[in-house]
């Protein structure tokens, strides 16, 4: 968890990892960009990934969200990031981020995956647009096999272009 930062005037962030009772909060955030923005999430899909969300508190509120989801043995995603319009720019999704890359690197990954219209953001985290991304054979073989919507978008499959159409493929090297 991070030491309470102040942010803005009298505003003081924290970022931890989720509860469930954060669940629903989180669902919120995330409906705010669902669609074109961020893939949609229902509260049954949340419970099943909470234990790799980070909630960032605001004077107690929830007030942002981001999540880690394992790909491969060298490689993660960070998805699902959104701050409440209300609260932008205060630094709420930096934190957050920072404290998903800190554990994307405890957890011996290599590279971190995201896939965003917010190129700025994600760059002054040390993530570049990227075009091709070195994969296995065998990673390849497994990931298409998935039911993970994410997954199907990172690997460009055709039925999901639609949802990809103008989001920039971002990487950072742990
Ligand atoms: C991307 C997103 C999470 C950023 O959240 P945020 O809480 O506004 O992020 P931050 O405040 O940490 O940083 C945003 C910008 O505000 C700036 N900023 C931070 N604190 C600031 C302050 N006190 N005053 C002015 N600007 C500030 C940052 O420098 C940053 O600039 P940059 O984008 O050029 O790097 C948010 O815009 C969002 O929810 N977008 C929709 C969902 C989405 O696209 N998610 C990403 C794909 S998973």
């Amino acid at each position: 968890m991070t030491d309470p930062s102040t942010t803005g005037p009298g505003a003081r962030v924290t970022v931890d990892r989720a509860r469930v009772g954060d669940v629903r909060a989180i669902k919120r955030l995330v409906d705010e960009y669902a669609g074109p923005i961020l893939l949609e999430k229902t509260l049954a899909d949340l419970y099943e990934a909470v234990t790799g969300f980070w909630v960032a508190r605001l004077d107690g509120a929830v007030v942002g969200c981001g999540a880690l989801h394992v790909f491969w043995e060298d490689l993660g995603e960070i998805r699902t990031v959104a701050t409440d319009p209300r609260a932008r720019r205060r630094g709420v999704g930096h934190a957050v981020c920072t404290e998903i890359i800190a554990q994307a690197v405890e957890l011996g990954l290599h590279r971190l995956f995201v896939l965003t219209f917010e190129v700025p953001f994600f760059s002054s985290l040390g993530f570049e647009p990227i075009r091709e991304l070195d994969l296995s054979l065998e990673a390849q073989a497994e990931l298409r096999a998935s039911y993970d919507r994410g997954i199907a978008e990172f690997l460009d499959l055709p039925f999901v272009k639609p949802n990809t159409l103008g989001n920039t493929r971002m990487l950072k090297h742990l």
